[in-house]
C-alpha cells in the first residue's frame, strides 16, 4: 500500500511525464513543418516513450492501491528557434526529469517504501540513457554549426537513430 506522500509524489511524476510527451510532440510537429523528417520522426518516438513512462507509473500506482491521476494538458510551445534550440531544450528538460526522479527516490527512502524504491530504479537507468543521448545530439549540433549540408546529414542520421530507439523501446516494453 502506498502512503499518501508517495502517491502524491508519483502523481506529480505522472504529470511531468505527460507534459514531457506533449512537449516533444510539439517539437516533432514543428520539425515536420520544417522538412526535417528525421528529427521529426525521432521526436515522435521520444514523445511516445514519455507516454509509456507515464502509463507505467499510472499502472504501478493503481496496482499498489493508489489512484494514478491523468493530468490536464497544457499548451506547449508551437514554434522553435532552431534544431539546436530544440535539442538544448530536450537536454535541459531531461536533466529536470532526472532531478525529479532523484527527489522521488529520496521520498521513498524517507517513507521506507522499498517496493516503490525498487520500481523507480528502472527510471533511474532510463534517465542515464536519455540524458546521455540528448547530450550526444547537442554536441553533434554544435559541431555542425550553421552548415546547411551538415544539417541535411544530421537529419538523415536522426531517421536511423529513431529506428534504433523505437526498436529498443519496444524491447523494453516486452
Ligand atoms: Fe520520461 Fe525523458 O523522461
Amino acid at each position: 500500500m502506498l502512503s499518501n506522500k508517495v502517491t502524491q509524489a508519483l502523481n506529480k511524476q505522472i504529470e511531468l511525464e505527460a507534459s514531457s510527451s506533449q512537449y516533444y510532440l510539439a517539437m516533432a510537429s514543428w520539425a515536420e513543418t520544417q522538412g526535417l523528417n528525421g528529427v521529426s520522426q525521432f521526436l515522435y518516438v521520444h514523445a511516445d516513450e514519455e507516454r509509456m513512462h507515464m502509463i507505467k507509473l499510472i499502472k504501478f500506482v493503481n496496482e499498489r492501491g493508489g489512484h494514478g491521476v491523468v493530468p490536464a494538458l497544457k499548451q506547449p510551445p508551437v514554434t522553435f528557434k532552431s534544431v539546436k534550440a530544440v535539442f538544448e531544450e530536450v537536454l535541459k528538460h531531461e536533466v529536470k526529469v532526472t532531478n525529479e526522479i532523484n527527489n522521488l527516490v529520496d521520498i521513498t527512502l524517507k517513507e521506507k517504501d522499498y517496493t516503490t524504491h525498487n520500481f523507480l530504479q528502472w527510471y533511474v537507468s532510463e534517465q542515464i540513457e536519455e540524458e546521455a543521448l540528448a547530450r550526444q545530439i547537442v554536441d553533434k549540433l554544435k559541431l555542425i554549426g550553421d552548415d546547411k549540408g551538415g544539417l541535411y546529414f544530421f537529419d538523415r542520421d536522426m531517421t536511423a537513430l529513431s529506428n534504433v530507439n523505437a526498436k529498443t523501446e519496444s524491447e523494453k516494453k516486452a
